[in-house]
């Protein structure tokens, strides 16, 4: 039993290696040929983004963007009902993401903001995509075993087969580039499996190319920042900073952020997790290096580090926030704006699936 433990792991260890490879000669390709690429990526509107989401992956996207990337960003609201009943102010949840995004910076213009509900022609790439994974193979997915596992609902239909609806947001667009964190790993495994059967399957359009390309996973290099008592963020800890807040709220909970006895100041991740968090915080704000803010900070203790992290931190946002507290002024027009993303996207995806009805003799 430990054998196979230990060769399963050290298969997974190869293959997060491979991955990290080849993300590492991607990173490398982008800035130089930015035009090999379509990206595709996106968020779950379950409430408002936060400072997580925007230093661990929206700058992210934003690099790409104006890099001259042909970008996706993806709404995934039918994602909320995976493991949740309800929907919650869905509609809210959608106009607050898109205006996060267009406060930081991604552009209409330049990248295509979607919600994937409103795609009919990606949903139903689902249908061929589902005949060419097993039951076994979605079962042996890490989120859903965990959900297995960890979970006392009984598994929806809906989250034992979410890695092939993923695979339908990424394929719909032909997207070769996906930015994710390591967790989102056995997804992206889904993703490129189903391109290449649905090519040994049901044949190509164009004998030199599959339909589909082999999609990459782009692992961030963003150091991940913490909630504000050290753990991992999450809105019902109430330690997490939202972009929408107020400079004032922002100070408040930075106020009240955990940080140790010991008043010299240095960043130091293993033994000093929560200030090392902080550090990183002002250093990710400011474009300084952690130890650069840990040296200015000095003997100024937990008072004169979180003065920093504040400061910094409100500075950076202070555009950003300008910029979407504007834009929820003006629902109408964000619904626009989704509106022209949907209709690209509709034309992608329709695109698309017409190739799936000439692979597969379905073209009548
Ligand atoms: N699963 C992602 C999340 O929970 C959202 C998502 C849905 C996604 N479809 C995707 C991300 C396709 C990348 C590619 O945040």
């Amino acid at each position: 039993m430990a054998q196979i433990e230990d060769a399963l792991e050290s298969t997974s260890e190869a293959s997060l290696r491979a991955s990290q490879a080849r993300s590492d000669a991607i990173e490398a390709d982008l800035t130089v040929h930015p035009e090999r690429y379509r990206m595709l990526t996106g968020d779950r509107p379950t409430g408002r983004l936060h400072i997580g989401h925007y230093f661990g992956s929206l700058m992210n996207r934003l690099r790409l963007q104006d890099l001259g990337m042909d970008t996706w960003v993806l709404i995934a609201d039918y994602q909320v009902i995976y493991d949740r009943d309800g929907v919650g102010d869905l509609k809210a949840n959608v106009l607050s993401a898109l205006a996060d995004y267009l406060a930081v910076g991604i552009d209409p213009a330049r990248s295509t903001i979607f919600a994937h509900s409103a795609i009919p022609a990606l949903n139903q790439l689902i249908l061929p995509f589902l005949s060419l994974v097993t039951d076994a193979e979605l079962r042996r997915n890490p989120t859903v075993k965990d959900e297995l596992a960890n979970s006392d609902r009984p598994m929806s239909g809906l989250m034992l087969t979410f890695p092939v609806h993923q695979a339908a947001d990424i394929l719909f667009c032909k997207a070769n580039l996906v930015p994710v964190g390591k967790d989102q790993l056995p997804h992206i495994e889904v993703t490129r499996l189903i391109a290449r059967r649905f090519d040994e399957r049901y044949g190509r359009v164009h004998p030199e190319q599959p339909v589909f390309p082999q999609a990459d996973a782009l692992l961030s290099a963003a150091p991940a920042i913490l909630g504000l008592d050290g753990t991992k963020m999450s809105k019902s800890k109430g330690n997490v900073i939202e972009l929408g807040m107020t400079a004032d709220e922002t100070a408040k909970l930075i106020k009240k952020a955990k940080t140790d006895a010991d008043r010299h100041i240095t960043y130091d991740p293993v033994n000093r997790p929560e200030v090392s968090n902080l550090v990183m915080l002002a250093a990710v704000s400011s474009g300084r290096t952690p130890e650069q803010v840990a040296e200015e900070v000095g003997d100024g203790g937990g008072g004169g580090l979180k003065k920093e992290v504040t400061e910094a931190l409100n500075e950076h946002l202070a555009p950003i926030r300008a910029r979407r507290a504007e834009l929820v002024t003006d629902p109408g027009h964000l619904l626009e704006v989704l509106h022209e993303g949907n209709d690209k996207a509709n034309a992608m995806a329709e695109a698309t699936l017409a190739d799936v009805r000439t692979a597969m003799q379905m073209d009548y």
